[in-house]
């Protein structure tokens, strides 16, 4: 007898709750603070725990990293690896894990910590995710960019194949500890592309925060968001601790529905509409969070063209950015050919859609699906004004800032 329509099937339906903490914690190296022994799940664990610390920080606060432990007589072992965007790469991953296996890394109990800016927490993010079919682990990020960005994120990944992020996972760690103190010393021009999306965050979501840079997005970049000297006139601590926190929250909000990003509108893509490409062709002259702010004005100038949002907001965007030293425009923004094919290539990671973010106001967003090609070009030209009145002139770093940029 046919076995033809004789199909069986069982289904496996399982739901996966997934809660992970964002904590803001002052002095985090001192002794006093007990947060990186914590085990997340509870207790100081069992066995040896792998410390991974990017090569900066490791520089910088390497010696005090290691009394901490040594003073808490904690058992860790270290691995440095090195930060910038270049060795965010599968063979770093895989040295990890190498590692975690030399210390005998356990499932549950002995999470791997990563000190260090988004690059590393990346790269341990993803052989944490891989080891025994996942770990968990502690995030500590030390830039501006990762700890109001890469934080929140769920999202591991490294580059591979000439694509950024072509390898990578999404499995978020239970705890991630920021303290700004680390921001002290992170070079200028990481601290303006950590403003990037700072500013990115603000348009779409938030007017107050939008404010807070205008006032003194400058003077915090100017005093590394550190409190002032007892005495001097410097941006208080607690405006500090506001423009990360609000970024944090507007974050943290805009993710949590949408975590596996199976919505693929998705407001937290403005600015990275047409910047990944132009980014890419500018390598290495253009950090992400500058190429986020000038992708932020180029959609401004397409919303004013619509008439969605008054010129005068237009002109205050643009301001705003110049303040904190991002340049509105640069050179391949004008270049209407190169900006359609990278909305062409955002619309197939769109699957299929332009689901473009565009102000409607400094605080909101709405999509558009029907950006057509002479309104692009329109832009192109607005991009172009910007850049001929532009006081900054060209972006090319100076060689002692292209020395430290990634
Ligand atoms: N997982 C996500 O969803 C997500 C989100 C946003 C960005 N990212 C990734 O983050 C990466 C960018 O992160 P980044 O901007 O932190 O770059 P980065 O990690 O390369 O750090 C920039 C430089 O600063 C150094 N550094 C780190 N902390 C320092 C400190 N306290 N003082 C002095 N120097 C310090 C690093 O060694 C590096 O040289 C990109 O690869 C991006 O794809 C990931
Ligand atoms: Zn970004």
């Amino acid at each position: 007898m046919s076995r033809l329509n004789s199909r069986t099937s069982w289904l496996v339906r399982s739901q996966l709750p997934v809660e992970y903490e964002i904590a803001e914690t002052p002095e985090l190296l001192s002794p006093g603070n007990l947060e990186l022994l914590a085990v997340p799940g509870g207790g100081q664990g069992k066995g040896t725990r792998l410390v991974i610390v990017d090569d900066a920080v490791d520089a910088l606060y390497g010696a005090r990293i290691r009394s901490y432990f040594a003073h808490h007589e904690a058992a860790v072992e270290y691995l440095v690896l090195p930060g910038r965007e270049e060795n965010k790469s599968i063979e770093r991953v895989l040295e990890v894990v190498d590692r975690l296996n030399e210390v005998g890394t356990n499932r549950l109990s002995t999470p791997p910590l990563v000190i260090g800016g988004g690059v590393v927490a990346d790269v341990v993010g993803l052989a944490a995710s891989l080891y025994r079919r996942g770990v968990p682990y502690v995030r500590v990020p030390t830039t501006l960019l990762s700890q109001v960005d890469v934080s929140v994120a769920a999202k591991t990944g490294v580059n591979y194949g000439g694509y950024r992020n072509r390898l990578g996972s999404y499995s978020p760690p239970p705890r991630t500890l920021i303290d700004r103190a680390f921001l002290a010393t992170v070079p200028e021009r990481e601290l303006r592309n950590g403003m990037g999306e700072i500013f990115k965050m603000a348009l779409i979501k938030d007017r107050r925060l939008f404010e807070l840079l205008e006032q003194y997005g400058a003077g915090l970049i100017r005093t590394r968001f550190q409190d002032p000297e007892p005495g001097s006139d410097g941006v208080p601590g607690a405006v500090a601790d506001e423009v990360i926190g609000r970024a944090i929250a507007g974050m943290a909000e805009e993710l949590e529905p949408n975590l596996w990003e199976k919505d693929l509108q998705r407001s937290v893509d403005y600015g990275h509409s047409f910047s990944p490409l132009v980014e890419m062709r500018a390598l290495p002259e253009l950090l992400h969070g500058e190429a986020v702010a000038m992708d932020c004005v180029f959609s401004a100038l397409i919303a004013a063209n619509r008439g969605l949002i008054a010129a005068g907001d237009l002109g205050r965007i643009v301001a705003a950015a110049r303040r904190i030293g991002l340049a509105p425009s640069h050179p391949l923004f004008t270049d209407a050919d190169l900006v359609l094919e990278g909305l062409a290539d955002t619309v197939r990671h769109r699957d299929g859609q332009q689901n473009l973010p565009v102000l409607t106001a400094i605080g909101e967003v709405c999509f558009l699906n029907d950006v057509s090609e002479p309104e692009i070009k329109q832009a192109c030209e607005g991009m172009a004004e910007l850049l001929e009145s532009d006081s900054f002139g060209s972006l090319t770093p100076s060689p002692a800032e292209a020395g430290s940029s990634r």
